[in-house]
């Protein structure tokens, strides 16, 4: 077998947000395809940064009263414990605010320039004159101009779909400041796409992409492609345009070289030699997992920037679909918006690395979690046929055959059908059919479970002159039980270290498997996996709706227009009288002025002699309607801050006179 030389990129995750499970499907999918490639003892890297750049990043920024740099800090902290956590095995994990992007992205865009692919073109653009800056269309809200739906994005309309300019907008308002946007010109660069329509043409149909994607491709062709704006105008949180003073590159030009960054600093730490990964005529192999959602960046802009600059383009780009959950869009209030951090705090990771394993295949559908499926199927899987092999056969072993196992031989063939298999499932996971991969193996799990249960080794036992027998067929079970861990390895690699302690070997390794361990030494069976219960699933669910507890407190704002409804005054005690029968009330006279009086039942008993507040001036709410109470009407209420245990009616500062209004 020969070497291969690999380079693999999952998409650079954005720096204002956190790791959800929707990110997660796409790192675990390309962890996984990693894992495999170096059990094949391939030369392989993964590299991923975060993405550091662009308008949102610097408003959440200033937000936060912090700097952009600050921010990208410690969300690259939590990025980068939330892969560690998941075993998400990077080579490098980086950020596109690099002075090694900075200096690629430079050389990239001069080279793209001297080229005569880079065009300059004045155009004009939402600008708010508050902030002095321009908006981008997802910070320009206003009414549909199709169906006058209200707190419509800039570029298309939620309710209706219609897409437009945001210059179409009705009432549109600077989703920063509020303020108006003006239209103002500004000198744009743009990358001349339309240059590379021969190239592209060719290569998005030289099987670099999946069938999908191709034909996805073959309509914008057909709808023509356009030059790419790339450049953006100060205050930008970016690389400036090199030579230009106060214009950026746009966030999406720096970002794919990002993956180029990344792994040049990998070549400077370990002494690889980058140039024979990214020239023209490289031998090597690149490959980008992405979602769905940005294919148009990977398929047409960056090979394009890298034909363009006289680069290799990509071996090729693996597109998956979108992460549901329950069958829906993930959603906060129904608290299936799921941060990793989250899941980490109620369920073991190796879970959701195998149920993504057992739904992912090479297509650009959309997965499902289902819950109650995840739990049931990790559960049957994983604790009840995969760990199971191992925790009825390994007590035998341990306590009646000095933990070492037997030479046998009379079973060869069940294992080396298993090992047979092992062909068939590397091409799966080479195919990114991951799902198939995991319905083979578990086929092997039923397989070795009815083993198991034919030759009964806990009847067998107690048979006499059988003693060889239960050592021969619980130390197969022990050797289809490596055999499993090792295909299962590149999905689970906690579960196979543990394993390979539990089998004492230094590693489960494919090319191992064609010898069994026979007269070998294990250690005692500790349980690999426990069962996922339901409280741990809705404990998920629970905080996920905490999480975004922020969003609901946001709902409950009020306008200004709200509060000034309500009429507050001054007003005067002028007479406190108990109320017969009620232990907490006590009967209120007020004057709010004008002659003007209200009778106000009021919880006060427990904390007020009713004649130490005759006279004194407090604050009432004239305009609430008037409630029937047990005692009578009342007409208002005094206003009185507590915690429970004590109570304090509000008193005016000196001055104030009976009836004035507050505001
Ligand atoms: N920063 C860009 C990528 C730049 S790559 C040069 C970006 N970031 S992202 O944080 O929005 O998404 C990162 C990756 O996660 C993308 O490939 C995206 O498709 C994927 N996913 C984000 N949400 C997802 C789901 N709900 N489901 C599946 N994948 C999802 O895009
Ligand atoms: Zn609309």
């Amino acid at each position: 077998m020969t070497q291969r030389k690999i380079l693999v990129t999952s998409a650079l995750p954005y720096a204002n947000g956190e790791i959800h499970l929707g990110h997660l499907l796409e790192y675990i999918q390309t962890d996984i395809w990693v894992r495999f490639q170096k059990m094949q003892g391939h030369e392989c890297h993964f590299v991923c940064a975060d993405d550091a750049h662009g308008t949102p990043i610097m408003l959440k920024a200033s937000e936060l009263g912090i700097t952009p740099e600050e921010l990208i800090a410690s969300v690259s902290e939590r990025h980068q414990a939330d892969f560690k956590e998941f075993s998400i095995g990077f080579s490098q994990y980086y950020s596109t605010h690099s002075e090694e992007n900075k200096e690629i992205s430079a050389g990239i865009y001069n080279k793209l320039n001297k080229a005569g692919f880079i065009k300059k073109r004045t155009i004009s653009q939402a600008f708010d004159p508050l902030k002095q800056m321009f908006l981008p269309d997802r910070f320009i809200r206003g009414e549909c101009p199709k169906c006058g739906a209200a707190d419509q994005y800039g570029d298309n309309c939620e309710v209706c779909g219609a897409t437009y300019s945001p210059t179409e907008l009705k009432n549109a308002k600077s989703a920063i400041s509020g303020a108006m946007p003006i239209a103002k010109d500004s000198e744009h660069y743009f990358f001349d796409l339309p240059q590379f329509e021969v190239q592209l043409k060719e290569w998005t149909n030289a099987g670099h992409l999946q069938d999908e994607i191709s034909n996805k491709l073959a309509e914008w062709f057909d709808q023509g492609l356009q030059q790419w704006d790339i450049s953006r105008d100060a205050p930008y949180f970016g690389f400036q345009i090199p030579g230009v003073k106060g214009k950026y590159f746009y966030v999406w030009l720096d970002a794919p070289i990002g993956y180029m960054a990344s792994f040049k600093k990998l070549c400077t730490e370990q002494g690889i030699d980058f140039d024979e990964y990214f020239n023209k005529d490289s031998k090597t192999e690149l490959y980008h997992f992405i979602g769905k959602d940005i294919v148009y960046f990977h398929s047409l802009f960056w090979p394009a920037m890298l034909m363009g600059s006289n680069h290799r383009t990509p071996t090729a780009v693996f597109a998956h679909g979108f992460l549901t959950v329950n069958g829906e869009k993930m959603s906060k209030s129904r608290g299936t918006f799921i941060q990793a951090r989250t899941y980490l705090e109620n369920l073991n990771p190796e879970c959701l690395r195998y149920y993504y394993a057992y739904k992912l295949n090479n297509k650009i559908d959309d997965i499902d979690l289902n819950l109650e499926d995840f739990k049931q199927r990790v559960n049957s899987d994983l604790v009840g046929k995969v760990v199971n092999i191992a925790s009825r056969s390994a007590g035998f072993i341990v306590k009646k055959f000095n933990k070492t196992l037997s030479a046998y031989s009379i079973e060869g063939d069940l294992y080396n059908e298993f090992v047979a298999k092992g062909d068939d499932i590397a091409r799966l996971y080479e195919m990114r059919q991951y799902n198939q991969a995991m319905r083979e193996i578990m086929k092997l799990a039923d397989k070795a479970n009815r083993y198991i249960d034919e030759h009964k080794p806990w009847q067998l036992v107690k048979e006499a002159g059988c003693e060889a027998q239960v050592h021969d067929v619980t130390s197969l079970a022990i050797n289809l039980f490596r055999v499993l861990m090792t295909y299962l390895k590149p999905v689970l690699p906690v579960m196979a270290e543990q394993a390979e302690h539990f089998l004492n070997i230094d590693t489960l390794a494919w090319n191992d498997l064609k010898h069994p361990l026979t007269k070998h030494e294990i250690n005692t069976f500790k349980p690999l996996m426990s069962r996922i219960e339901d409280d741990q699933i809705s404990a998920v669910i629970e905080a996920s709706k905490q999480t975004t507890q922020a969003v609901k407190e946001e709902d409950n704002m009020i306008q200004i227009d709200d509060f000034t409804k309500i009429d507050l005054r001054i007003a005067k005690i002028v007479k406190a009288n108990v109320v017969e029968g009620a232990d907490k009330l006590l009967q209120l006279t007020l004057d709010i002025g004008e002659e003007n009086t209200r009778n106000v039942f009021a919880g006060i008993k427990a904390y007020y002699n009713p004649e130490d507040l005759e006279g004194r001036l407090t604050v009432m709410v004239a305009n609430l309607a008037p409630r029937k109470m047990k005692f009578g009407v009342s007409e208002g209420m005094v206003l009185a801050a507590g915690n429970g245990k004590s109570l304090h009616l509000l008193s005016p500062d000196s001055g104030a006179q009976v009836g004035m209004k507050i505001s």
